[in-house]
Formats: C-alpha cells, structure tokens, sequence
C-alpha cells in the first residue's frame, strides 16, 4: 500500500509503547527516527522490531542514543522531523514516590528541553503521553478531560505540569501540542520484569512461572485496560489531526469499560493455562491498598472519538489473547538461556 512519507521522531523508542509506534510506523513507509537512554527501554525491543520488519523498511530507522534531558540530543533527533511522538518518561506511580528527583527529571525537565527542541524545529505537531494519573482523587466517573482531582503522586504532577506547559507552548509559540491520557495500557513488549512492573506483565509472569500474583487491596479497584493497538492508532491520528481541532488539547486514550482486578486476573488465568496448564489452579495473594493507587478508573472517549476520529478496536480480552503468546515465547527464551 502507498503512504504519503513523513518523518517521525518517537522518543522512548526502545520502551513498551515507543517500540510499537516504531515497528507500525515503519510497516507504512514512514521514515522514524528514534531517541532513547535504555533507562527503562531495552535493545532486545529494538531487534524485536528489526526482526518483524524487512530489511528496506529497518533502514528507514535512525536510532539515537541519548537523554531527554540533554538539550543537543534533543535538537539533533527533532532535525528535519514533520511530527513528534513523546513517549520517553520514567513510568510508575510507585517508582515517582521512592525516587521523585529522577521522575521529574526525566518527565519535566526531559519533556521541556523537548518542548523547545521541537518548537526550534519548527515541527508540524507535537503529540506526548500524558496520563490517566491526573485525575487524582477525583472521584467522578466516568473521567472526562475537563474535570480533574489533585495529583496523588509525584508522577501525577509530572504529567499534569506536562499538559500545562505544552498548552503554554502552543499558546506562545504557535507549537501544534497534543496530549494523550492513556489508561493502563498493556500488550508485547510490556516490561514483566523488576519492582515496578505493571499488572498485566508482572501477573503473566507470575503464573507462566507457576508463582501466586498479588494483588494490592480486595481486588475491586478497577482500570480502564486499554491495548497497545489502539494508542498506536491515538497516536497516528492526534499527529494528523488539523492543529485547529486538537492544538494544545487533550484527550483520554482508553477502552471507556471498566475491569476490576479480580476479574482481570480470571481473564489472565484463562489466557496462560493455554501454555501452562498448573496456572488454572492458582489463587492470588491479597496485600494491603497501595499509596498512590486511585480506586477506580474509568474513561469517557468521546472527546477522542469525536475530534481524532480514535475508535479502540480491541477490548480488554482480545488484547489479553493477543498478547499471551508474546509473554509466553519471552518466557521460553529467558528458561533457555536467551534472554
Ligand atoms: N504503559 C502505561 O500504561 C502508561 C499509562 C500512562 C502513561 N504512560 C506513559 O507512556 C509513555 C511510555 O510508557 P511505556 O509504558 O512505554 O514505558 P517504558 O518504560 O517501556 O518506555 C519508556 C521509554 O523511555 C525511555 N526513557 C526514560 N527516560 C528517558 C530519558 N531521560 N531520555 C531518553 N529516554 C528515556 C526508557 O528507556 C524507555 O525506553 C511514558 O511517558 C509513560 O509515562 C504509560
């Protein structure tokens, strides 16, 4: 299929989201350019694309190595860049409260040393990850973009500073920003590893290696899982989108359906019995209520619906069944010495 060429930077490019803009970008012809510290990312992403792409398509990809926080590096990944998909931040709520000065340096300083660099590149638009987190402790639900809580962790205020300044820049200097709150997203490549892992990863991985998952609280919280194909999708879309219509906007990127913890782990279970059949059996551990975790989340899209055009084409189920061969395989490799 033809595709009118343009050139991309992603930013984060060897984490989870970044690594999938990357390999759905270069499927259609577009040339990327990809900026990443493998603070959090990984090489093994990388090759991971390389070896889903052919070999004209790899060719297309630029890959700098190099920190957010730099300004240089910034300015030499925006050079000759039509649109910006800013995906690099440390993630995780818990993460942002142990280590608050490396969170907000990469989430905000990171991010305003990319704010400049794109604008002194005079880039067609400037799409970034903002977060589910900056409803806070709003209760309402659904999450609608315009009725926010306060922040209840460091992260939270990071993502929230993000839209403030972005918004502030494409008032002042005419910079096409927009920002997307993605709602636990998951899918291949999602780190299952370390203490900061996400749900989904770290509990296929607890049960494909026969361990009991936690759970923090009774398992009524809830999450808006939303899967990695539909913010690929949020992403293409918002870049895209006439500046007039999205500008300095924001917009939830979810499923709009809300999936407790004990019914996501019913689903997970179902998913990797498939591969190791011991994991029906399991029963989870229940833990205390973790410090920072809002109760229930769930998004209104319209917003996106309506001005991007976004419709997720792939529920929480699907996107659990499309991703278990992918935590399996890796799991496969890790027990054979590969990984
Ligand atoms: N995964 C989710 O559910 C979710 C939800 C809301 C928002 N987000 C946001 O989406 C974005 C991508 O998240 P992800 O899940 O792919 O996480 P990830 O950790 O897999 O990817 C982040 C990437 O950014 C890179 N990075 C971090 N700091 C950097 C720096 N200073 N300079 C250069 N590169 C740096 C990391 O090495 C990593 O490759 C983040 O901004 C995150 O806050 C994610």
């Amino acid at each position: 299929m033809n595709h009118t060429t343009y050139t991309w930077l992603v930013t984060g490019v060897a984490g989870f989201i970044g690594s999938n803009i990357l390999q759905h970008l270069l499927d259609r012809d577009q040339i990327v350019i990809g900026l990443d510290n493998f603070s959090t990312g990984h090489p093994e992403n990388l090759d991971e694309v390389q070896a889903a792409t052919d070999e004209t398509a790899w060719n297309r990809f630029t890959f700098i190595e190099g920190d957010i926080c730099d300004p240089k590096a910034c300015a030499a990944a925006c050079k000759g860049v039509d649109f910006v998909l800013h995906q690099a931040a440390l993630g995780s709520v818990p993460r942002s409260i142990d280590d608050p000065i490396h969170t907000h340096e990469s989430n905000l300083s990171g991010f305003l040393q990319m704010l400049v660099a794109a604008r002194d590149a005079g880039v067609r638009s400037f799409v970034y990850a903002a977060s589910s987190s900056t409803y806070g402790d709003s209760p309402l639900l659904p999450k609608v973009e315009d009725l926010i809580g306060e922040p209840l962790s460091p992260y939270a205020v990071t993502k929230l500073a993000n839209e403030l300044y972005a918004k502030v820049f494409s008032k002042l200097y005419g910079l096409p920003t927009v920002g997307l709150r993605y709602f636990n997203v998951f899918g291949p490549r999602q780190d299952p590893n370390g203490a900061y892992a996400a749900v989904i990863p770290a509990w296929f991985s607890a049960l494909l290696h026969g361990s009991s998952p936690s759970i923090n609280g009774d398992g009524e919280t809830s999450r808006d899982f939303c899967y990695i194909d539909n913010v690929v999708q949020a992403n293409i879309l918002a870049a895209v989108c006439p500046s007039e219509l999205s500008s300095g906007q924001i917009f939830n990127i979810a499923c709009g359906k809300r999936t407790t913890l004990n019914e996501l782990f019913q689903l997970i279970q179902q998913e990797v019995a498939k591969y190791a059949p011991d994991a029906a059996d399991a029963e989870p551990t229940y833990l205390d209520f973790r410090p920072g975790d809002v109760r229930h989340s769930l998004a209104s899209i319209d917003k996106a619906r309506n001005i991007l055009g976004y419709l997720p084409a792939i529920d929480v189920a699907e996107g659990l069944r499309l991703a278990a061969p992918w935590y399996a395989h890796r799991l496969a490799m890790s027990d054979a010495g590969a990984l």
